[in-house]
């Protein structure tokens, strides 16, 4: 028989001093979209990609999504499990079957919520009008989420919730699984991806949610009337986090907030912003399966041209142009500061100076204004409405420069892609952007840190200035190759992120829960 040996304790698991150290932290992370599962944006990124950063730092993280139509098309791994129940939403009881996925090239567990008559739809959420029963739907997700937590084998240290669609899982948690013991002992953290987006319903919802009246104050789930998903979210967690540092204190002061500005500076001591990571096993032009050739910083210059003659192709041209390309992936929506680029395009299509490529999906007036845009300037201005993330890939790494101009971006993550495929970020200065791009000066072209054009005035002439910024210093080829090759080497991975998280996770867990009246 062995004797008490430290290590082989922690493998065997034998209770001693190691193997409590070691105890690997446990997370249920809950979102409602998770590459490569289903996506409508950078939200998806996040949740796909941070169970794999949190495994590779030793925690056991399973992750919970719904099973949308969208996730049986492509081609993954997803079987049935033994799982099934009720969950009860108002008078009726709806049922969840539960199914398991695998995370390519993580560990972490994959659970998927099924009942057709929620998630079995075109898209994930309705398309220009919301789904009229979306309260309903997440209200399910959300309580058949902690249905899967509590029926698990080992207590989770951490649920960790992601926006308005899992914003009762706080309130869940402290209020009706309390005596579930796979749950009980729980910090919750709401980690908030935009505040635009919150999740409000007419109050009779509030039926629907199982929860007490008393919740449904100005103090807790009410706003002005109406049930608050995130708000509810944001008074229950134990702890807040949202996804850069400058946009944790944008949404503490109007406009930032959405409203909620008030509720979250009084949660301040408990608010924290860490930037998102990329997911550089899916964004890393050296492995790219979405562009002809592989490159990194040593070769870029023909990578990236392979990239623009497929993009031209793809296109419909003949040949790629030989002027810089200027793009943009993204969603096509007031956010993104698209008013801003249909000026631009009026203003710059006729100048010579760039070819745009504009990739996204938005309201019929920006697709339309874009359409026109293009129409205008045919060889000059491409623009593909649709969402294709093989396209996505291949424009940023054809592209020498690309506009992010948002009026507000809580990280963005189309910058830090751009910065891996060598595509320069035209940037405002906003949220995640003002942590993550370095304005190029003659200064920080010395020290190393210029990454990117930044203009601060929501405003078509500033972004027009600092695009022509970006395209003087491309006609300086010298200039523009050492830049590329400092941005190229930057690490954006979730690595630091993915160590910030835990260390919140830890302190959080730490801590007491907060006291709710
Ligand atoms: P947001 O989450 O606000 O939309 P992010 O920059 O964080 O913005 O993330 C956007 C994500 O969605 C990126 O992965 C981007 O490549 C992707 N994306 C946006 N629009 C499209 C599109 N039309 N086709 C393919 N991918 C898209
Ligand atoms: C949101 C934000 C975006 C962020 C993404 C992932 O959709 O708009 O800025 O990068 O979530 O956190």
């Amino acid at each position: 028989m062995r004797e008490n040996d430290p290590i082989l304790d922690a493998v065997f698991g034998r209770t001693s001093l190691v193997t409590e150290v070691f105890q690997p932290m446990r997370v249920l992370l809950v979102a409602s979209e998770a590459t490569p599962f289903a996506k409508t944006g950078g939200l998806a990124d996040v949740a796909g990609a941070l169970p794999g950063g949190l495994a590779r730092l030793g925690c056991d993280v399973t992750l919970v999504i719904p099973a949308y139509r969208e996730v049986f098309s492509k081609g993954l791994v997803i079987e049935p499990t033994e799982m099934t129940f009720d969950v009860p939403i108002g008078t009726r009881r709806l049922t969840a079957r539960v199914l398991r996925g695998r995370l390519p090239g993580s560990q972490a567990t994959v659970f998927l919520v099924a009942n057709d008559d929620c998630f079995d739809r075109p898209t994930l959420y309705g398309g220009a009008e919301d789904y009229p029963d979306n309260a309903e739907r997440f209200i399910f997700f959300s309580r058949a989420a902690l249905e899967i937590g509590g029926r698990q084998d080992r207590p989770f240290d951490i649920i960790h919730c992601h926006d308005w669609q899992t914003g009762l899982v706080p309130a869940y948690q402290k209020l009706l699984y309390q005596s579930w013991p796979m749950l009980s002992q729980a910090r919750t953290v709401m980690t908030i991806h935009n505040m635009a987006y919150q999740g409000l319903f007419w109050h009779w919802d509030m039926l629907l949610t199982g929860l007490d009246w008393k919740y449904f104050n100005w103090q807790q789930m009410e706003y002005y009337g109406q049930l608050n998903l995130l708000k509810t979210g944001l008074v229950f967690a134990d702890a807040i986090s949202t996804v850069s540092p400058t946009y944790a204190r944008e949404i503490q002061q109007e406009p930032g907030g959405c409203g909620l500005e008030g509720v979250l500076a009084s949660r301040s001591d408990v608010l924290t912003g860490i930037v998102n990571g990329i997911d550089t096993t899916v964004w890393d032009p050296q492995t790219d399966p979405h562009i002809p050739r592989p490159y990194s910083a040593a070769d870029f210059d023909d990578g990236k041209y392979a990239a623009r003659v497929a993009l031209a192709a793809r296109l419909g041209h003949a040949a790629p142009d030989a002027r810089p390309l200027v793009a943009l992936v993204g969603r096509l929506v007031e956010q993104k500061g698209i008013e801003l680029v249909i000026e631009l395009l009026g203003r710059m299509g006729g100048s010579g100076r760039a070819h745009f490529v504009i990739l996204g999906t938005g309201n019929n007036g920006t697709e339309e204004a874009l359409r026109r845009a293009a129409a205008s300037f045919p060889g000059t201005i491409d623009v593909v409405v649709g969402f294709d993330e093989g396209l996505a890939h291949l424009v940023q790494a054809a592209a020498d420069i690309t506009l992010v101009p948002s009026r507000f971006e809580p990280c963005g993550l189309t910058q830090l892609y751009a910065l891996r495929y060598g595509t320069i970020p035209v940037v405002r200065a906003t949220g995640g952007l003002v942590d993550t791009i370095v304005d190029t000066t003659p200064e920080t072209l010395r020290n190393g840190s210029a990454s990117g054009f930044v203009f601060e005035a929501f405003d078509a002439l500033a972004l027009e200035h600092a695009l022509t910024r970006a395209l003087d210093a491309h006609s300086n080829r010298e200039l523009w190759q050492g830049l590329v090759r400092q941005v190229m080497a930057q690490d954006w991975s979730w690595e630091t992120s993915g160590r910030e998280y835990l260390h919140l996770f830890e302190r959080t867990r730490q801590a007491p829960p907060v006291a709710i009246k």
